[in-house]
Formats: C-alpha cells, structure tokens, sequence
C-alpha cells in the first residue's frame, strides 16, 4: 500500500461519484478498474459514451483510457484483485420507511470480501448512515479474510455540474478510519489536491457528509421562507440576501431564492437523517421544516403561475430547464420535474426544453409534455400562457426578448431561479415575475 503514483484501485459504481472518481484517480497516476453491475452502463464506457453529463468529464475520461490507467470491467474479479485501496461508490436511494437503503452497499462490500486476495483498504464513499462503517467491517470480517482489510469512510462532496473541478479542488477531505496505516494511504493519495485533511472516527465522518447536506437544504429553505416574506413586503430578496450573505458567518454561496432544492443527494440525505435523528429520540424540528418549505415552494409558484394566468386549465406553459440543476442531465427530484407535474395535474399543456436532460425527463414525463427541439429553447415559447425559467442553464441567460413577446400568447415570464434581469424583460413589453422579488 504506497499510493506513491502507481497503486492499482477499484471502484465500485460507475455513477456521477464512480467514474468521476475513477477519472480522477487515474490523473493522479494510479490505475483505476471501475466496476459496475449494471453491464450496459461498463459497455457504454468501454465503447467510448459516457452515462452522465458532466463538463470536463469526457476529456478527463478519454486522458485516463488513452492512458491505460483508467480501465472498465464487468467483471469485480478485476476490480478487486490486486487493488491496494477498493472505493464503494454505489447508490444509496431512499427505502420505504425515508431511511437510506443499503442493499447496493451490502452487496458490493460482500463482493469485494470474497475477490480481496491481499491487504487492501475498503474506503466508502457512498452517502451513508452512522453504523454503515461497521456495516461493512462486519461483512468483511464474516467472509473470515485471513487478509487485513480495514474500512475508512471517506464521504463525497462533489457537486453535480461542477464535479470534475470539486474532485481536483475540494474543500476539505474527510478520512473517518481508526487505522493509521489505511489514513497514511489515503493522505498521501489526495496529497496532491492539496486539501485540509480532516481526521475523525468513521461515525463522525459520516454524520459529517449528513450535516453539510442538511445545512445546504436548510439554507435553501431559508432563502425561500425569506422571499415569501420579500414578496409581501415589497422588498427585493436578492438583494436582501446578498446583504445578508455579506456577513463572513452567514457567506453568500448556495443562498439564492428559487424552485427549491433537489437531485439525487439533498431530498433523500435529509429523510435519511431524519430516521437516523428518530432512532436516538431526535425530533428533528428544523430538518421537518426544510423539508415542508422545499415542498411548499413548488406549490407557491404553481399557484402563482395559475393566478396571472387566471387559472391552469387549457393553459400553455413553455418551461426551460428540467435537470435539477445547471450543468448536469440528473432528473432526480428535479423541482422542475415537480412544478411541471404540478403543472399538469391543474390541468396546463406544457412543452419543455433542457440542453442536457431531455431524454432523462422523458423516462418520467413521456407523452404529457411536448419537447422542443434541442437547439431552439425558446421554441416552448409559441403560443404559451407563460413562460417559466425552471434550470439556470448559460444557454438561456440572453434570450432574444422581443422575438419571446411576439411569440407568446400572453408575455409572462416566470423566472423561478432569479436569473433574468426583471427591468430588461419589462422594458421588452414582457410581465416579469421572479421569486421574492419583481420589476
Ligand atoms: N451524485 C452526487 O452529486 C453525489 C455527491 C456526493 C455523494 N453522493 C453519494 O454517492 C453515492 C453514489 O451516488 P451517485 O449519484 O454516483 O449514484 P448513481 O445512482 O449515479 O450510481 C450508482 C451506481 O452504482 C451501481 N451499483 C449498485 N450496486 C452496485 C454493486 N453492488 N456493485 C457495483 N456497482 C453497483 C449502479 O448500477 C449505479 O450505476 C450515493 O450514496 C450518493 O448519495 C452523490
């Protein structure tokens, strides 16, 4: 176990935290095997594709293949066998009762125990409970390795959009492990992104992935709740925020009014801790609370939407942006998956547009919208009732403003991130309507 610049590492889950892990480590110098169950997803990149939509992603992807450090299977056999450090990196999607299910984990752990065919270090990386550590230490040591194999929680905070950047330049790297020899590897792996390194046990490590999610949301929330109130009293939540963000102990990232928070990571990690929390006798008021905001919010503005168009039914609204966030084709828990299906149950005709995820969408949308096509956003525009900003995609920030009056029904423009300036879409003769704020 060296991580001296040429350690052979599998990686378990070729999702957004797999491959861009996977990637990443192999442009450190090392060799990367990522393993997969799902054998269409190693096909695709085995061929040259790529599952997800990530920038900065193909090029890394095709550097480490080009390399020969960045390698594909099917097969864990490979992924494990020789490997000095093994990274579980497989989905942890909600289970009925809120908690964070752990089949996928169980199954890799189990996998990896019976492919060890030396020490090596099992590091998780997955969105995990408190206990999920011992967990895995347990199944390991059930499978009677006469091999060492400690396990370290090492979670994950790379945002989808700009996931290749936060691998290479993180904020901090947390090591959860009570192993000195597994911490020295793992040190002197990320040693080169040269991150504050933070040293705990492995529950801690966990709670510590939890928490930053809970917070973000609740930040989110927040701005939110304020804007409603901005919205009352005539004030402009983004400038009250950005005012209030000023302030080094509140700061200004992730502190914007808008649709809500969503993707695959903040809606299930705070239910997830919501379980956690209810199991030690935690009422956990303000992660209820986030929660019951995030969801009033699509509410708010599918009932605001309905208001200035005196009322959903029969009603065209043209919607940019179904991804949950710019930069990425990730529909999970998407807010603007869930105000246009707000949108549809009051009776409204939708057409969508998203530069990235449209074929995602349709998996969940099917024939109940209508998809413009990809390089004509503001075709969504034709005919509509109102226009709604859902993504803050680059592509759409300069509309041609008087072509969106001309070819709208009623010029109405819904900005539910906060994105446009409210005086140019006015000046163009179009009514602006954005989140705690307006012209
Ligand atoms: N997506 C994010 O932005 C992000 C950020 C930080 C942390 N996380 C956490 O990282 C974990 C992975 O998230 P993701 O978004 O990359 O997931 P994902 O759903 O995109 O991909 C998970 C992959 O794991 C594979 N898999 C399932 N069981 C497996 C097994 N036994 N062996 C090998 N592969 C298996 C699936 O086929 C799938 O391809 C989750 O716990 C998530 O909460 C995600």
């Amino acid at each position: 176990m060296t991580a001296a610049g040429h350690d052979r590492i599998g990686i378990f889950g070729a999702g957004y935290v797999g491959i861009v892990t996977a990637a990443g480590i192999a442009e450190l110098g090392h060799t990367a095997i990522l393993y997969d169950t799902d054998a269409a997803k190693i096909a695709l990149l085995a061929a040259g594709g790529l599952p997800i939509h990530e920038a900065g992603l193909p090029e890394l992807v095709a550097r480490g293949v080009s390399s020969g450090r960045l390698q594909f299977t099917s097969d864990p056999g490979r992924a494990v066998a020789g490997c000095s450090a093994v990274f579980i990196a497989v989905g942890t999607p909600i289970a009925d009762d809120g908690s964070a299910d752990l089949t996928n984990v169980r199954d890799a752990a189990a996998t990896i125990a019976k492919h060890l065919d030396g020490p090596a270090i099992i590091v998780n990386k997955s969105t995990v409970p408190v206990d999920t550590g011992d967990l895995v230490a347990g199944i390991v040591r059930d499978a009677r390795l006469t091999r060492r194999a400690p396990v370290v929680s090492n979670p994950e905070f790379l945002r989808e959009g700009s996931a290749v950047n936060d691998f290479f330049h993180p904020d901090r790297i947390v090591i959860g492990c009570d192993d000195a020899g597994a911490e020295a590897f793992l040190r002197v792996l990320y040693a080169p992104l040269g991150a504050p390194v933070i040293v705990t046990d492995m529950r801690t490590a966990e709670m510590i992935k939890y928490t930053a999610n809970a917070f973000l949301a609740m930040k989110v929330s927040f701005a939110n709740e304020i804007a409603a109130i901005c919205a009352g009293v005539g004030a402009d939540v983004t400038a009250v925020l950005a005012g209030a963000g000023a302030d080094a102990r509140i700061g200004p990232a992730h502190f914007g009014a808008g649709l809500g928070f969503g993707g695959s990571c903040l809606p299930k990690d705070l239910r997830a801790l919501q379980q956690i929390a209810a199991a030690v006798s935690v009422q956990p008021a303000l992660l209820e609370a986030t929660l019951a905001v995030n969801r009033r919010q699509i509410e708010r503005i599918c009932a605001r939407i309905g208001a200035l168009t005196d009322g959903l039914p029969g009603r065209r609204i043209g919607v940019l942006g179904l991804a949950f966030k710019a930069g990425t084709d990730d529909v999970r828990d998407s807010p603007a998956i869930a105000l246009i299906e707000a949108l549809l149950a009051g009776g409204a005709q939708v057409a969508v547009h998203d530069p990235a995820a449209m074929e995602n969408a349709r998996s969940l949308l099917g024939a109940r919208v209508t998809y413009a096509l990809p390089d004509d956003a503001f075709d969504v525009a034709g005919d509509a009732d109102a226009l709604v900003l859902a993504t803050d995609w680059p592509g759409y920030a300069d509309p041609d403003l008087a072509r969106l009056r001309a070819a709208m029904r009623r010029p109405l423009l819904l900005d539910a991130r906060n994105f446009y300036d409210p005086q140019r879409v006015a000046r163009a003769g179009i009514r602006y309507e954005g989140i705690g704020r307006s012209a």
